[in-house]
């Protein structure tokens, strides 16, 4: 992929067909992949029906591509999956920022995955801990009996912890299984280890065991992204303060701070589901997260350093794989896969927390500086004019006007349609 750019600029002013040719050539797609891509529907029903329960059809979203990333000095495109107007080019233009100050530099920790064992009725809660501490070589080579794979490849069960906590039925022993999950998001491995090793660990304890399962917690799987962008790419020393001001707001209130992560889920989500992981996972991690000090806090901050730059960071969890589930039986899954050229599952969490970080950059900048509607409203009115059964170039000409207006209704949509043709019949 080297000296492939994913500057590519007005990328969104091409119609669907060449930005799938300019993506098919970056990502080296072959003729069936573009055709699956091209042919609305690509996870057939038969894939579907192995995937999940009762099937009865198939639930499409939009795939855009967001340009001009350039993350630790490689370019990437960026299949997003996603509902909401206007994300896929707020991602795209602060990409283009970040990379006036050289791009988006990441890092993260190894993919280290919390599998919890609930044991009660434990006497002793302190003693037993230290007793199943003293058994951590035993439990952790019982876990890893489960997976000789995932332990070939230099991961499996890696270490033990045990937590005394205090609840409403008593004191519980909680312990810990430490598992690095390599490539994948880990849910099946960790779920099945715990499993193995809680009948062992309450016979240490001299309890009994209740739940054997993941933490989506992932707060051993952290991803870093930071960006440090010349003023001017943002609008102005006075946009980049707004933008400092905008973050301050969200560090000292929750009701600002949940929607400040709204802002940057909507970028890691879309990538996270592109690439047929599981969100709910990476939302429940990064809300919980986000809350660990026991206030609700953003989960990126905005500084202005020495040199005046604006400076943003982001740490989150991020739990996302590369193979197995959705990510493989998901035939374009596979093919956001390929699109962003990602080797691991590290690299795949540290592309989407370097999309989180830019996407939140686009809705403060927008949000500090015209206000969040200006962009909303071109592709807003042009839905309107649709349903106002606008075609073919009366789509952009309708909603052009009902932008300018400032009136970005379907009534008023009607009538400029029923004026345009009416002009065009005279004409
Ligand atoms: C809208 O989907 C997301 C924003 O509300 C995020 C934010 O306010 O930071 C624009």
């Amino acid at each position: 992929m080297s000296g492939k750019s994913s500057r590519i600029p007005k990328f969104y002013r091409f119609p669907p067909e060449e930005r799938l040719r300019i993506v098919a050539e970056f990502a080296g797609l072959g003729g069936e992949e573009v055709e699956l891509l091209k042919k609305t529907g690509g996870l057939g029903l038969d894939i579907a029906d192995r995937m999940i329960e009762n099937v009865i059809g198939t639930f499409q979203l939009p795939l855009g591509i967001a340009v001009n990333f350039l993350i630790n000095g490689k370019d990437y495109l960026i299949p997003m999956a996603i509902e909401e107007p206007s994300v896929v080019a707020a991602a795209s233009n602060a990409a283009k920022m970040a990379r006036e100050g050289g791009g988006i530099r990441t890092q993260s920790t190894s993919p280290i995955m919390i599998g919890q064992i609930q044991l009660l009725g434990v006497k002793d809660p302190y003693s037993a801990r230290f007793e199943i501490l003293e058994a951590k070589k035993e439990i952790l080579e019982k876990a890893n009996e489960c997976d000789p794979v995932l332990v070939r490849l230099g991961g499996g069960a890696k270490d033990l912890e045990a937590r005394v906590v205090e609840s409403r039925v008593g004191v519980m022993l909680v312990v810990h299984l430490l598992v690095d999950v390599k490539d994948a998001m880990g849910a099946n491995a960790v779920n099945t280890m715990a499993e193995a090793v809680a009948p062992r660990l309450a016979s240490i304890a001299g309890g009994r065991f209740r739940l054997r399962i993941i933490s989506n917690l992932a707060d051993r799987r952290i991803v870093r992204a930071k960006v440090r962008i010349p003023p001017k790419a943002v609008g102005g020393t006075e946009v980049a303060e707004g933008i400092v001001e905008a973050w301050a707001f969200a560090d000292a209130d929750p009701y600002r701070a949940a929607t400040h992560n709204k802002g940057i889920m909507n970028g890691v989500d879309a990538v996270v589901i592109a690439t047929g992981n599981d969100w709910r996972a990476v939302e429940a991690g990064a809300h919980a997260y986000a809350a660990r000090t026991g206030r609700y806090k953003p989960l990126s901050r905005w500084e202005i350093d020495g040199e005046g730059y604006l400076v943003g960071t982001l740490e989150m969890p991020l739990a996302v794989g590369i193979v197995g589930g959705a990510t493989r039986t998901n035939p374009l899954a596979r093919i956001s896969l390929k699109i962003l050229g990602v080797k691991t599952a590290r690299e795949l969490a540290e592309v989407i927390g370097a999309v989180g970080l830019v996407q939140n950059l686009a809705a403060l900048r927008a949000l500090a500086a015209e206000g969040i509607q200006a962009g909303h409203m071109s592709l807003h009115a042009k839905n309107i004019a649709v349903m106002a059964g606008a075609v073919g170039d009366e789509i952009d000409r309708v909603a052009e006007i009902l932008v300018k207006e400032r009136k970005i209704r379907v009534d008023r949509a009607k009538e400029v349609l029923e004026e345009l043709r009416q002009r065009r019949g005279n004409a």
